[in-house]
């Protein structure tokens, strides 16, 4: 009996693989902030609640497997408010974001195919992409410009006759990074160009701060025909056990090739998805509260990172994450010290290495990100624990 190649080759998830760390400190009656995980602490707003009540079935069955016509129909007027202009049979509801990636590496690559990848990037592609046999080639963005997209020719010497798409997120997961007009142009202009299709994971569209906006690659009208968005409502409305994502596009063969790994797996489902159409009715207020108080905690991170000497990093301008360079060669090794060797009052700070999303060999290993999920007092604390900490354990290591 052996187990397949391609799960042994599936890294474990960077955010989740040092959990054990934080039971054991937990067990030893520690308090840990977790900043190293993207579950906000903000209730699900009771609207989802109350959908799910209201149209509670008699027997909770199959969906359509793209999805309730009704949602699909709520989603198309919440993608109108961006001028994102998609009809209900353009969209696939999906178990999460997650499943619309997995779906749209699936169409658009076969196995020892490749897929350019903004890095670093969401670190489960990595996993899907393992699953699918699909190779992750890597067109690095850095800490010291704020990890922007590259030149043009950064893409084009990655491309091989295997490549057949790019995925990124925007704004961006680990980096927070929000790319502008001529940015994504530059991924419209080398989809064009060499024929590819573009992965635009477009999950934390509504966190933007500082007058920046998302925008769509779907608004880019020349390249409509290769763009595939993913989206999910997990961050938006707090909502991530309710695993409901979508999957757009406008390429009617992309889409019916999607529709059939979608029946495979029957639907999402049934009640996520009534109490989603509730949550598609909340109105501005809810997404400019939502907003303002990220911004707010983004700015206490920022503050708080500005006392760590040697630190490397831009104001991240979207998302709920920052990356840091810190003045080490092992951010792994440092989340362990703090999960196992350090705490202010029985408290320490958990935040991700991020090594892990890097598909680069021994990359990412100075940085870390943190996820601002948690309400300002305790993020101030947390970072100074976390400053405090990073400073015994240089001394420690360089004794
Ligand atoms: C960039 C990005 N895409 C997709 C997902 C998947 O989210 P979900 O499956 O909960 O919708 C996440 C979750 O953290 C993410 O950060």
């Amino acid at each position: 009996m052996r187990i397949s190649e391609r799960s042994k080759k599936a890294p474990a998830s960077p955010i989740r693989k040092l959990v054990p760390f934080a039971e054991e400190a937990v067990k030893k009656g520690k308090k840990i902030y977790y900043l190293n995980i993207g579950q906000p602490d903000i209730p699900t707003p009771s609207i989802y609640f109350q959908y799910e009540e209201k149209h509670r079935p008699q027997i909770v069955a199959y969906t359509h497997s793209a999805g309730l016509l009704p949602l699909r129909e709520a989603f198309t007027k919440y993608y109108a408010r961006f001028d994102i202009d998609v009809f209900p049979d353009e969209i696939i509801v999906t178990n999460g974001g997650s499943e619309a990636v997995l779906f749209a590496m699936t169409v658009v690559a076969d196995p020892g195919d490749e897929i350019l990848v903004l890095e670093p990037f969401y670190a489960n592609y990595a996993g899907f992409a393992a699953q699918l046999g699909i190779n992750l080639v890597p067109v690095r963005t850095r800490p010291e410009d704020g990890y922007q997209i590259p030149k043009m020719g950064d893409f084009l010497e990655k491309i091989s006759h295997r490549t057949k798409a790019i995925i990124f997120s925007n704004p961006c997961n680990p980096t927070g990074a929000v790319y502008d007009e001529k940015q994504l142009e530059v991924i419209a202009e080398v989809a064009l160009k060499r024929d590819l299709f573009v992965i635009s994971d477009e999950v934390y569209r509504e966190f933007t701060f500082d007058g920046f906006r998302a925008i769509s690659m779907m608004s880019f009208s020349n390249i409509s025909d290769k763009v595939i968005v993913v989206d999910s409502i997990s961050k938006r409305y707090s909502a991530c056990g309710a695993r409901i994502g979508t999957f757009i596009t406008k390429n009617k063969d992309i889409y019916q090739a999607a529709m059939k790994l979608a029946q495979a797996r029957l639907c999402p489902a049934m009640t996520s998805q009534y109490g989603t159409i509730g949550l598609l009715t909340l109105d501005d207020l809810y997404y400019s509260q939502m907003r303002k108080e990220y911004e707010m905690r983004r700015d206490v991170v920022y503050e708080e990172l500005q006392r760590i000497d040697g630190a490397v990093f831009k104001k991240p301008h979207g998302a709920f994450y920052i990356s840091v360079k810190l003045p080490i060669d092992n951010s792994e090794d440092f989340v362990k010290f703090m999960l196992t060797e350090y705490e202010v009052e029985g408290k320490t700070t958990m935040v991700a290495p991020l090594s892990g999303f890097y598909v680069t060999p021994s990359t990412g290993m100075s940085e870390i990100r943190i996820a601002y999920v948690l309400e300002r007092e305790q993020l101030r604390d947390a970072v100074a624990i976390l400053t405090s900490g990073l400073k015994t354990y240089i001394e420690r290591r360089n004794k």
